[in-house]
């Protein structure tokens, strides 16, 4: 079965790198984007030029991280993240890429050096200007007092989740430590991605064409299911849970 082909893959494999998506963490909870029900199917994206220019995207924006904030903050680390995280404590995975901004590898004991956001992190918030870092309880606590979204009280550049919108610079020295790590594996797994937003879905291809074998566990097909040397369409966690340890 894919399952027991993915066990021989991982005991065979020196380096391991895995890539997430919010797949990963919808049995934590947390919605998916384009799946029935996910974010985008709900809401339009804010673009991040449309954030910079109007006070109204800022409020509409942080309206929409308040709604969720119960769904982040009761989310715990699933059945991936925690396999993950075994192999990361047996010397297996050096690090691991993740487009998810939830922290919840982090939360399943990986160190937060090694874990590479391509997306940033929603929980907490950043000054799109000067790059001070604030609580999300300070951004709340100015929201209800003034009724609107903030600025950064050294610079007056507006303040946003220290996360990546569309049309927003991707960070870049994660970028490059993604970039190495994904040419450095022998094996790289994509999990629960569509793998249509780039640049970050390059990276699957990019570990292939550095000779590394690739595994994409979804449990919808991606586009990139052509150059995958195994595709595991099911749950995340039904496939990940045999690989639990300590
Ligand atoms: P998507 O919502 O595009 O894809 C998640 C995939 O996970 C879908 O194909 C689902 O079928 C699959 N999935 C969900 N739950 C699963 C489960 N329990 N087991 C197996 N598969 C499951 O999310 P991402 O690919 O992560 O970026 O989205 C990429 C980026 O698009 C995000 O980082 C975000 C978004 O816009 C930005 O906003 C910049
Ligand atoms: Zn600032």
């Amino acid at each position: 079965s894919g399952i027991e082909r993915l066990g021989d893959m991982i005991a065979e494999a020196r380096t391991i790198v895995p890539f997430t998506g919010a797949g990963i963490s919808t049995e934590c909870g947390i919605p998916d984007f384009r799946s029935p029900g996910g974010i985008w199917t709900r809401n339009r994206p804010i673009p991040f030029d449309e954030f910079v220019a109007s006070q109204s995207a800022r409020d509409e924006s942080w309206r929409r991280r308040f709604a969720m904030e119960e769904v982040f903050a009761a989310a715990k680390p699933g059945r991936g993240h925690r396999a993950l995280a075994s192999l990361y404590r047996a010397g297996k995975v050096p690090a691991v890429i993740t487009q998810n901004i939830d922290n919840l590898h982090q939360a399943s004991g990986f160190a937060p050096k090694h874990v590479i956001e391509l997306h940033g992190n929603t929980t907490y918030a950043r000054c799109i200007g000067c790059g001070q870092d604030y609580p999300l309880d300070w951004v709340k606590r100015r929201f209800d007092g003034d009724g609107a979204a903030p600025n950064c009280t050294a610079c007056d550049e507006p303040v946003k989740t220290a996360t990546i919108s569309f049309g927003q610079m991707m960070p870049d020295e994660e970028m490059q430590r993604a970039t190495a790590l994904s040419q450095a594996c022998d094996l790289f797994i994509a999990i629960g991605s569509s793998l249509v937003v780039w640049p970050a879905a390059g990276f699957p291809m990019m570990a292939k064409r550095a000779g590394a074998r690739l595994v994409i566990i979804n449990r919808e097909p991606t586009e990139q299911d052509d150059i995958a040397d195994l595709v595991i369409h099911h749950d995340i966690g039904e496939t990940l849970g045999p690989f639990v340890g300590n």
